[in-house]
């Protein structure tokens, strides 16, 4: 997996190169990563990449032509390695980032990320490179940086090999589709709240029901849109009907 960034900030990318799990990849050789400053790709002695917005308004534009040349710079390092770049723009006009989105992009080789500031970018910027565009949710950053790393993150950690746990990955949130359950560990008892017995039994079939009936009660009562969209497993309506039950009988 290869990234082209796009930005006037690549130091800020040092936080996906330089900790962590998205550190310890890029040294294993799962992912590489390249920033381009389209500052670089100015002609004039200032350096400028952005102009007030042809019709007035706030704000300033980010300029065509250097942003045009920096992607196309991109580009070219991906198709000489054989792949066919997609390029995307983060903005919050995107359609939203999900899990499908993100194992969706990890199967394309080649990504170039723009990650834009200002009021936005010289509409035939995006009208001519730009592939799609992506959001990370319906609030407004002061650039993309911190978008294309969400991004980058969510597609690292997917990465064979990228975690330590190799089912790691495996048993996230919305993976299944639905919130992940909640986690124990050492003590056994913290200020009068014990762990739930059925963790300590060793039954892994109970545990592994356990699980599956809390995820299913957290997505139902914090993300009832998580649940629509997909239908319950035989094993999954009958866990939750068995509760429902249950709840029933205690209340009357
Ligand atoms: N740039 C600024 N805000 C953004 C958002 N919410 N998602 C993606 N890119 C952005």
């Amino acid at each position: 997996m290869h990234f082209e960034v796009i930005s006037l900030f690549p130091e800020m990318f040092n936080a996906i190169t330089q900790s962590g799990i998205t550190s310890r990849a890029q040294s294993r050789g799962l992912y590489s990563v390249e920033v381009t400053n389209p500052r670089d790709y100015t002609q004039d002695n200032h350096k400028t990449v952005d102009d007030r917005p042809y019709g007035g308004g706030p704000g300033m534009v980010m300029l065509v032509e250097p942003l045009a040349k920096a992607i196309a710079s991109a580009k070219a390092r991906i198709v000489e390695s054989g792949i066919v770049p997609h390029v995307i723009h983060m903005s919050p006009r995107g359609i939203p980032l999900t899990h499908q989105k993100v194992m969706a992009l990890c199967e394309i080789k080649g990504l170039v990320i723009l990650a834009s500031r200002y009021e936005g970018v010289d509409q035939r910027l995006l009208d001519t490179v730009v592939d799609e565009e992506i959001s990370i949710g319906d609030y407004v950053l002061s650039g993309g940086e911190l978008p294309a790393m969400v991004l980058m993150d969510a597609m690292i950690r997917q990465l064979p090999g990228a975690l330590g746990d190799a089912d790691s990955a495996s048993e996230d949130s919305f993976v299944n589709g639905l919130l992940d359950y909640p986690h124990y560990t050492r003590p056994e008892l913290y200020e009068g709240l014990v762990v739930p017995d059925v963790l300590m039994s060793g039954n892994h079939a109970k545990i592994r029901e356990w699980r599956l009936l809390q995820s299913l009660l957290l997505t139902r009562a914090k993300r009832p849109d998580l649940l629509a969209a997909r239908s319950l497993t035989k094993e999954e309506a009958r866990l939750l009907q068995v509760i429902d039950r249950e709840q029933e009988q205690a209340s009357s």
